[in-house]
């Protein structure tokens, strides 16, 4: 339905993900894996989740044949359950048309709380939503909401105090309005960020003068060991080789 080449969110994503120095990315909602398979040729380690597991064999499929399998993994997930992933997993959190798909307001926010859960201090989170700017609002059966049903397909269209809302706690970033497809479809990209608090043990630095420069970013591995163990729920087909992380780190910190 989307094609094979990146939505112009996930490119924008990878861009903003790579400045934070962010190296594994949970998609959620991630369908055939048009997103997911360009965060793994651009250097990540994408962990894709759908509750469609025909779209996670293709994507499965598509990194094969493109050779990032070792650097994908999938997981038949319903994002009205918790996410499988232990607290602090991830550094960056990626969902393009999925939050408004028929999930109501409360299961958004127990989405958005179970995001936080799973990201590292510091952690990023873009997602886009059609919003109540857009053409379809209002049109066909209302579920209750701002959700309607029109054409059999049923669409939760967001309020910017919704937006807000699920930003509560967070440093909302940015609200960038975008158009997509023939109606125009009317959306919104957000990037929101956790506060960094404390840091972290792993991102503590021993010593100043052995730390890189590098290591002003929040992820970089040359500061200390990084997340590596899948989650329990998730497993990998194979191990992934080793590669450089696309920001700027020293040889060695990989
Ligand atoms: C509009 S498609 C977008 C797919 C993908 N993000 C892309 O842009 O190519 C929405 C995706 O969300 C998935 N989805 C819908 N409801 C879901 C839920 N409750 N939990 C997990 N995935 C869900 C669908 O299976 C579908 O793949």
């Amino acid at each position: 339905m989307y094609g094979e080449e990146p939505s112009g969110p996930a490119v924008h994503a990878a861009g903003v993900f790579r400045a934070a120095g962010a190296r594994d990315v949970l998609e959620l909602g991630a369908g055939h894996g048009r997103d997911a398979l360009y965060f793994a040729r651009e250097g990540f380690t994408v962990e894709a989740t759908d509750s469609s597991a025909i779209g996670l064999e293709q994507l499965r499929r598509g990194a094969l044949a493109q050779d990032t399998d070792g650097w994908v993994t999938t997981a038949v997930h319903d994002v009205r359950e918790a996410l499988p992933l232990p607290d602090g997993a991830v550094d960056a959190v990626f969902a393009h048309l999925l939050l408004c798909m028929a999930l109501s307001t409360e299961e958004s926010r127990a989405l958005v709380d179970e995001i936080r859960r799973v990201l590292r201090p510091g952690g990023m989170f873009v997602y886009t939503v059609r919003h109540t700017g857009d053409a379809h609002y209002g049109a066909g059966t209302a579920h209750g909401d701002d959700i309607f049903q029109h054409g059999g397909f049923a669409v939760h269209f967001f309020p910017r105090a919704l937006v807000d809302a699920l930003a509560d706690g967070w440093n909302l970033e940015e609200v960038h309005a975008f158009e997509e497809g023939d109606l125009p479809r009317r959306l919104w990209r957000i990037t929101q960020t956790l506060p960094r608090g404390a840091p972290s043990p792993r991102h503590r630095p021993t010593s100043s003068s052995t730390t890189p420069a590098c290591c002003a970013s929040l992820f970089c591995s040359a500061a200390a060991p990084l997340f590596t163990a899948p989650a329990p729920a998730l497993s990998r087909t194979s191990s992934p080789p080793t590669r450089r992380h696309p920001s700027t780190c020293p040889p060695g910190a990989t």
